[in-house]
């Protein structure tokens, strides 16, 4: 017998990114994203201009327990802008038992959800209200606002999985950027400073 079986819980998910039931909440602001975005001097200018205060993003989650085989749901919501020719983007992650999935469905906004593995494959997933991206482990993710208002997700993963933070900082960012491009809105271009992941084997 198991020691305790969580109850289900009734979740109202809005299109702005509130989640009730929500147990757990983070920010980010500007001054956490120092070394994040490519362009050095762009975001110190930023940080001059709308101060380390200013919220990048926000993530709402509802999580029971942390066992293997329970899920984590949440929303996040990322502001639009801007640092030089670079789109906003949360710092993105492998998740720590890297073989985990990961389901993002865009509630609103435009966005894009930028995809590596170590071994050198790129994927970047444009993500408008009522698209999804179904993300396999192993995958390095990252969501990308290349739109003028907030793009919400809903996302869902295991509990147990983590998050590696580390592994693009190491790599001195992901191997392309998504940058401004008058024609398409927005594309991706290859990122000069990413010197490779170093991925443990599983
Ligand atoms: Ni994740």
């Amino acid at each position: 017998m198991s020691a305790s079986i969580a109850t289900p819980t009734l979740m109202e998910i809005g299109s702005d990114g509130t989640l009730s039931g929500s147990n757990r909440t983070y920010v980010k602001v500007l001054g956490d994203m120092a070394s994040v975005y490519h362009d050095d001097a762009a975001f110190a200018a930023a940080l001059e201009a709308a101060g380390a205060d200013t919220l990048v993003y926000q993530v709402e989650e509802q999580r029971y327990d942390s066992e293997e085989g329970s899920l984590i749901v949440g929303t996040s919501t990322l502001l639009p802008g801007r640092i030089g020719d670079e789109y906003a983007v949360t710092r993105g992650h492998l998740h720590a038992k890297s073989d985990r999935a990961e389901l993002y469905y865009c509630l609103s906004g435009h966005g894009v959800m930028l995809l590596e593995t170590g071994d050198g494959r790129s994927e970047a997933v444009e993500l408008t209200p009522g698209k999804a991206v179904n993300v396999p482990g192993h995958w390095i993710h990252r969501s990308v606002n290349v739109g003028d208002v907030p793009f919400v997700t809903l996302f869902t993963y295991s509990a147990d999985a983590g998050q590696n933070y580390g592994i693009i900082g190491d790599a001195s960012g992901m191997s392309v950027l998504v940058v401004a491009d008058e024609d398409s809105g927005w594309t991706t271009v290859p990122n000069p400073q990413h010197s490779g992941y170093t991925v443990a084997s599983a």
